[in-house]
């Protein structure tokens, strides 16, 4: 008989995927930037949270809709953008279907391996994700080709500083894949052959191109050939912030949020959403766990515009947490992809499924009859458990000590990080 397909936690989707893909596919969505401690203090800060539930006068029934970004949503947990390619043969497309069947947003982002054309066409309610990359006006014809296709809100993504290299190793990619790149992987890619013969199926080898980038009349680039004109761009303003959201007119979300200061500029720059973010800890290194932020940044946002977390979910509990410190939805990034690698488009709506069912049993737990009634009053915060940055106390000497001290801690226990085997 043919295992189950179906899995329980996103904890075995991941275990799945592992087992699933090869080791260089598997490692480039681990990720993480240097000793992984950002990456670690994501997932390790929800577990700190708790939760005070009540034991009688539950709701019969709870509502888990919202929107974002004027989208009505039926749970409030998107799809976060990604740029990884090789993970399954129908990639984004596949991502696009499952979200649209659970009712939710398809985040595209602009080094995914399928257009966008295809994507929106499989999810509607697609916005489309941009770096600071290449000249204004190939940056205006980005926006204007994922306007046609439908797309439905932008999402900038400004906070990447090109830290590079972990401690656990980066996976070898190549910069094309063809016959001789495959034949020179073999070693690699020949003990999973479930991912191999999915891509055999299609007659197709993994594509490492990004087509969302393809200059007009030309040629999509190279996964590293985009990387490069990204690197060589001069970083973005506050102004340029404004002028992208100006030339894109419809819903904006900028993404990469950690600090108060910053949000309030997001606000000034006319902004209608911020995710508070740190890319998934693949970015510098030692910052803190976005849910140790959310409170203070969406404090100061004060219902102005609409605050996302993401970076650490992988479960409806966190998802709870995160909306109970202030957040309206959260993204999520590798827990779809380890669906995604489990079992393609079913994987990523079970992984969605089980989002909604650990959310829904939260707001049953916590008495509540819809996730906007979630509150700080629902969970239990150890007094250190929150940061604030830019960091301006007087006593915040000792809290950054407590907090290094337990991000260390962290930090040595995933020596045996779930890539590095
Ligand atoms: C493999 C990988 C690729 C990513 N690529 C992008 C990208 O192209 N654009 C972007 O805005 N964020 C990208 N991110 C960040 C995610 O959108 C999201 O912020 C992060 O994955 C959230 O953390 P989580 O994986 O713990 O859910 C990527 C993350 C991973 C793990």
């Amino acid at each position: 008989m043919a295992k189950n397909a179906w899995f329980e936690t996103v904890a075995e989707a991941q275990r799945r995927a592992k087992k699933r893909l090869p080791s260089s596919v598997y490692g480039a969505l681990v990720a993480g930037s240097e000793r992984g401690l950002t990456y670690d203090d994501n997932m390790a800060a929800f577990s700190e949270l708790g939760f005070a539930p009540h034991v009688a006068g539950h709701q019969a029934t709870r509502d888990l809709s919202t929107s974002v970004l004027g989208i009505p949503i039926s749970l409030p947990v998107l799809i976060s953008p990604t740029g990884v390619q090789a993970v399954h043969p129908d990639g984004e497309v596949a991502v696009a279907r499952a979200s649209a069947n659970r009712g939710t947003i398809m985040g595209l982002s602009s080094f995914a391996s399928k257009p966008i054309e295809e994507v929106a066409a499989a999810n509607p309610n697609t916005v489309f994700q941009m770096y600071w990359t290449g000249t204004r006006e190939a940056m205006v014809q980005r926006m204007d080709r994922a306007r046609r296709a439908g797309a439905k809100g932008l999402i900038a993504t400004l906070d990447w500083s090109f830290s590079n290299g972990r401690d656990w190793g980066s996976p070898q990619i190549p910069e094309r894949m063809n016959l001789k790149t495959m034949v020179s992987f073999a070693p690699n890619v020949l003990p999973h052959p479930q991912w191999l013969w999915q891509f055999a199926k299609t007659g197709r080898v993994p594509d490492l191109t990004a087509p969302n980038l393809t200059p007009p009349g030309g040629e999509a680039p190279t996964f590293f050939g985009a990387y490069y004109e990204w690197m060589q761009t001069p970083p973005p303003s506050w102004d340029d912030v404004e002028w992208l959201r100006r030339e894109w007119g419809g819903p904006f979300m900028l993404k990469g949020v950690s600090r108060t200061d910053d949000a309030r500029r997001a606000i000034d720059a006319g902004v209608d959403a911020i995710s508070v973010s740190n890319h998934g800890g693949n970015n510098l290194d030692g910052t803190p766990a976005t849910i140790r932020v959310l409170a203070s940044v969406a404090e100061v946002i004060d219902g102005q515009i609409e605050v996302v977390l993401d970076g650490g979910v992988r479960r409806g509990g966190d998802v709870a947490k995160a909306l109970s410190l202030g957040a309206r939805a959260v993204m999520i990034g590798r827990a779809y992809l380890w669906g995604l690698a489990a079992n393609g488009q079913a994987g990523v709506e079970n992984v969605l499924d089980i989002l909604r069912g650990g959310l829904d049993s939260a707001v049953l737990g916590l008495g509540h009859s819809s996730i906007s009634e979630l509150s700080p009053a629902d969970l239990v915060i150890a007094k250190d458990f929150a940061r604030t940055l830019p960091q301006v106390q007087n006593d915040s000497v000792h809290t950054d000590s407590v907090h290094n001290d337990s991000m260390k801690t962290d930090a040595m226990k995933s020596e045996t990080k779930e890539s590095a085997s």
